[in-house]
């Protein structure tokens, strides 16, 4: 039987699905010791690893490539749907905020207001949401930046000690939406190895709520 084919998001996500595959008795060796390498087995050969940034995830469930994908919620709002989004892992928890210059009152006055963000889907239909029309403008990373630089009056941004804010004078105004890791499937996989994925969410789900119980 063909491995089932799971995309990791490298970095952070990649080292807590990692934890959780072990927890459930997965051999993570492969992936703990990868050098360069981007396709690892785990566990006895059921299980292949693919290690991609988190917007590639989505795209290679959404292709089929790989059956399964471990993402952030932040990545699924911004790029899309054609998948389905069976798990919320509980770990990587974070927040979309909307942020700006402490002591500045942002929703007062009538002049259209600037918002940077590395996630304009994200605040469009965040600003949508309230009625309010804004010029958004997109930023690739070290989003506090541009209030600072006098570029925007606001950001939408991930927020998760808020010491980035802190560190350059910046304070949330807005808290937009809650975000987590989730597993995500193809939506035909999810036919094809119906038996397999769901017997690997049961595991999962059991993994998560012993450490959650710890
Ligand atoms: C994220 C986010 C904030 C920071 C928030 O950036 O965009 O800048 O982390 O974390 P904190 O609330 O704990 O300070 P990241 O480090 O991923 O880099 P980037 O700015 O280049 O996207």
């Amino acid at each position: 039987m063909k491995p089932l084919r799971i995309a990791l998001t490298k970095g952070r996500l990649e080292k807590d699905t990692v934890d959780l595959f072990e927890k459930m008795g997965l051999d993570c060796s492969a992936v703990r010791e990868k050098g360069r390498k981007l396709i690892l087995p785990v566990g006895s050969g059921e299980i292949e690893a693919v290690l991609a940034k988190a917007a590639d995830v989505i795209t290679y469930v959404e292709h089929g490539v790989c059956d399964l994908g471990v993402v952030g919620k932040d990545t699924i709002l911004e790029h899309g749907t054609g998948f389905y989004e069976i798990l919320d892992l509980g770990f990587g928890k974070c927040k979309f905020a909307l942020a700006g210059p402490k002591g500045k009152d942002f929703f007062s006055g009538y002049a259209t207001k600037t918002i940077a963000t590395k996630y304009p889907n994200v605040a469009r239909t965040y600003f949508e949401g309230k009625g309010m029309d804004v010029r958004i403008i997109k930023i690739e990373g070290s989003v506090e930046l541009a209030p600072l630089l006098g570029l925007s009056d606001a950001i939408v941004d991930i927020v998760e000690t808020g010491s980035t804010l802190k560190a350059n004078g910046l304070e949330v105004i807005d808290e937009v939406t809650p975000i987590s890791a989730r597993l995500i499937a193809n939506v035909a996989s999810l036919k094809l190895r119906k038996a397999e994925i769901e017997s690997l969410i049961a595991r999962m789900e059991e993994a998560k709520k012993i450490s959650q119980e710890k």
